[in-house]
Parts: structure tokens; sequence; C-alpha cells
């Protein structure tokens, strides 16, 4: 017996957006910028301020870049040559958990190993070099409150981090007390930035027109500069934690990962579009389609991607993924189907991203014209995973064809170490 074909039908439409209903997202992305910048309460989305300009291009030197916030934490000794052109001179990469060995990132890990371990890989990456003075950009992927370039206070964990100790303390103190504790004071940390403000940075370092700057990754947030038109603030990158918008149309599946994850109710948008929650929204879909309501197939979003990319006509490769999680046996007419479902998560995803960028065109255009630009984007999902950057180029055409604005999105893949090197080197200028 094979799948059932209406139930099927059902599941696909409560994962596909019309036209109409991506241009009302849009229009309320742009609304809700309108007030987080104004801090209206309940406004979902957080616009922080991020007190970064953009680089000048003209930036040189040497300097050390701490990219925290993803599966790997990295720290890089990186020097500006100017004009866009850099160098990595050397760089320390490790995963924040090792299954059986070490875990910074669960709920029984303290600060203060997490931040001594973050000491250890500057360390590592500087040789043991306790004298050369170096000045330290930090890029810090998480929700903070900040007072200027360096001052960053984590309001809240996402992505589903827990390390005890963090959340409301101010993290740059949290570093410079470990790199204390190590003896090194010769590594200053001057700048803590968000990872989206790290891609503007690098983006802009090498092209002009380029505002917007986004991750599409384990987690999904863009940042943009705001130029406070009115005067009423100096202009500034503004970390908009865009995973946090909550207008949207949510299924029944995005309430189910919602309900079981870390903070039910945060992040909404985020759990509908990350890498961190994708292979589960599929999982839980696909349980659905089997007649297992309620439960779900622990699918990664690297599976996931590799049954969109089966293309071969029996989806033999797609077949072998489903059938591993699930333990039943399909025909090759279903599998096209659960290859077909796989797709549709993933194109929703996409849609609801270019929506959320042409909001953010239109904020910045207001009543003129939008103005010809790049838009850099960096992460897995939208490197990796398969149709990922498709959908959002023809969505985010479609979104703005009344504009006719010549938007380019390129991948900015440097972004998190080049844009804390920056941040950093921006210091000395002021
Ligand atoms: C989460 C964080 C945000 C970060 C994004 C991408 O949404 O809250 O700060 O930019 O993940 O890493």
């Amino acid at each position: 017996m094979g799948l059932d074909r209406k139930k099927f039908k059902e599941i696909k439409a409560a994962f596909t957006l019309s036209d109409d209903t991506l241009h009302r997202i849009a229009d309320d992305f742009r609304a809700e910028m309108h007030a987080g910048l104004a801090h209206k309460n309940g406004a979902s989305l957080r616009m922080l301020r991020t007190f970064a300009g953009l680089p000048t291009g003209r930036e040189t030197g040497t300097f050390l870049a701490l990219d925290f916030g993803g599966t790997n934490v990295r720290a890089l000794r990186i020097r500006l040559d100017g004009s866009g052109k850099y160098k990595v001179e050397s760089k320390v990469a490790k995963p924040l958990t090792l299954p059986g060995v070490y875990d910074y990132v669960c709920a029984d890990a303290t600060a203060e190993e997490m931040f001594d371990f973050l000491a250890e890989i500057i360390d590592e990456a500087i040789e043991g070099d306790h004298e050369t003075k170096y000045l330290l950009g930090h890029t810090f992927s998480f929700p903070s409150e900040q007072t200027n370039l360096c001052n960053a206070r984590l309001i809240t964990w996402t992505k589903e981090f827990a390390t005890q100790g963090v959340e409301g303390k101010v993290v740059n103190d949290l570093l410079e007390d470990a790199l204390m504790r190590r003896g090194m004071k010769n590594v200053v940390p001057v700048a803590v930035i968000n990872d989206t403000v790290a891609v503007l940075l690098a983006a802009a370092y090498k092209r002009e027109h380029t505002y917007i700057g986004s991750i599409y990754a384990t987690g999904q947030n863009t940042c943009y500069f705001e130029n406070f038109a009115d005067g009423s603030e100096k202009p500034m990158v503004v970390n908009m934690e865009s995973g946090g918008f909550n207008r949207l149309p949510f299924s029944k599946y995005d309430d189910a990962i919602d309900a079981c994850s870390e903070q039910p109710g945060a992040q909404r948008l985020e759990k509908m579009v990350s890498g961190r929650y994708l292979g589960m929204l599929y999982g839980t879909a696909l349980a659905d389609l089997l007649g297992k309501e309620g439960a779900s197939y622990p699918f990664t979003s690297i599976e996931l991607s590799a049954i969109v990319a089966d293309a071969f006509l029996d989806r033999h490769a797609a077949g072998a993924i489903i059938e591993s999680k699930t333990g039943m046996t399909f025909s090759a007419a279903d599998r096209a189907l659960m290859q077909d479902l796989a797709g549709t998560v993933i194109q929703r995803s996409a849609h609801i991203v270019a929506a959320t960028y042409a909001g953010i065109i239109r904020h910045r255009a207001g009543e003129t014209k939008a103005e010809n630009q790049f838009i850099a984007v960096d992460g897995s999902v939208y490197e990796k995973v398969p149709l990922v950057a498709h959908h959002l180029r023809g969505a985010l055409d479609k979104l703005l064809l009344d504009e006719a604005v010549n938007i380019q999105i390129i991948l900015e893949n440097a972004g998190s170490a080049l844009g804390a090197a920056l941040a950093a080197a921006m210091t000395e200028q002021n």
C-alpha cells in the first residue's frame, strides 16, 4: 500500500506560501522593523544597536579574530592589507562539543569552563606568544545589548545553547577574565559583533553598496546599515535578531517543533528556516505522512540536503536515508513524494528569508526608489543546501518586481572571522 496521496497534498500545502502571503510577510516584517526601532513593547524584532559603522576598505594591520556561535569555535590571526585584501596568518578551529569528551554548550557547562576553552584556542592561534600586543575582535553570534562596540551583554542564548552563567553577563568581561587567568595580557578584546555584522563588514570591505549582512546556517539572522534618516541616532549597523520575527503563518509542525525546543515561543522564524530545525521539521511532517502524527524522525539538515539532491529516477539514495530513519521500505513513486516534501520544506525556508530581505530593502528605501545593492550572505544552509540559493533569488525577484532594482546576493564565507578583525581595526581609526 502506497502513501496516502490526499494526506501528502495536505502536508505539502501546509508548507507552501502563496505570493500574496510572501508579500504580506515582507510588509509585516517592515512594519515590525519600525516597531522594534522605536522600542515598542512586544515587537518581535529586537533591532539591536551595534555601534558599528561600515569599513572604509582602507583598514590595515594584524588583528586577532574569535568566531563563536556555531558548531565550531575558531581563533585566527588576520593581516588586513586594505583595498578589500587580507591574509589569514594562523587559524585554530575546534568543536564546542566533542561527544564523550566535553560539551561547553550544555546546561551543565559553566561560563568559566567555556571562556577558558576560548582563551586556550586563542593562545594556540598566537602560538603561546604572550608578548606581542594584539587587538582582538570577537564575533559573538547571539543577541547582545551593546552600549558601545566593545561592551556586549548576552540577552539570551538561542540555537539551543544552554551554558550557565553567561546570560545577562558582559561577554567581553568573561573573555578578558579568562585571558587574564591564562596570563595573556597582550591580547586586548576591543570589539564584539554579531556574526551577521561580521558578514556585512567583511563584504563591505570588499565592495561598496553592501548594506545587508545575513547568516543562513544553524541560526538565521540579518543585520543592515540603518541611516536613521530622521537624525534621531547616529547611523550604524542594526542587528535585527530577525530569527525572532513572529508574524508568520505557522503550521502545526512549526508549533510542534517550537513546543519541544529549549525556549518555546522564542525564535519562531528561525525555527521555520534555519539549519538547526529544518531536518526536524521534515521529520515531523514525514511522521504525519506515515500515519505517526506527533512523532518526529531525527533528520539532520545534511541528510535533508542529500534527500533533495538525489537526481536519479528511482530516488534510491533519498530512499535509503528515509528508510534507515523510519525502518520502513517504500516504492520509487513514494520515495519521489517524500523527496518532494523535503524540497517543499526547504523552499518555504528560502521564501520566508527572501521576504525578510525584501522588507529590509523597502525599509531602507523609504519613500524613494530602492538602490541597486549587494546582500552578503554566509552560512551552510545558503551555501550547501540544494536549491536554497535558487529559491531565495526567485522569491526576491518576485517580491521586488515593481522596484526594478538590481539586487545581487553574494556569498561571503570568510565573514565571521574577517569581520571580527575589521571591527578591531576600526577601533583604531576612531
Ligand atoms: C541566532 C542568534 C543570532 C545569530 C544567528 C546566526 O539567531 O540569535 O544572534 O546571528 O543565530 O548565527
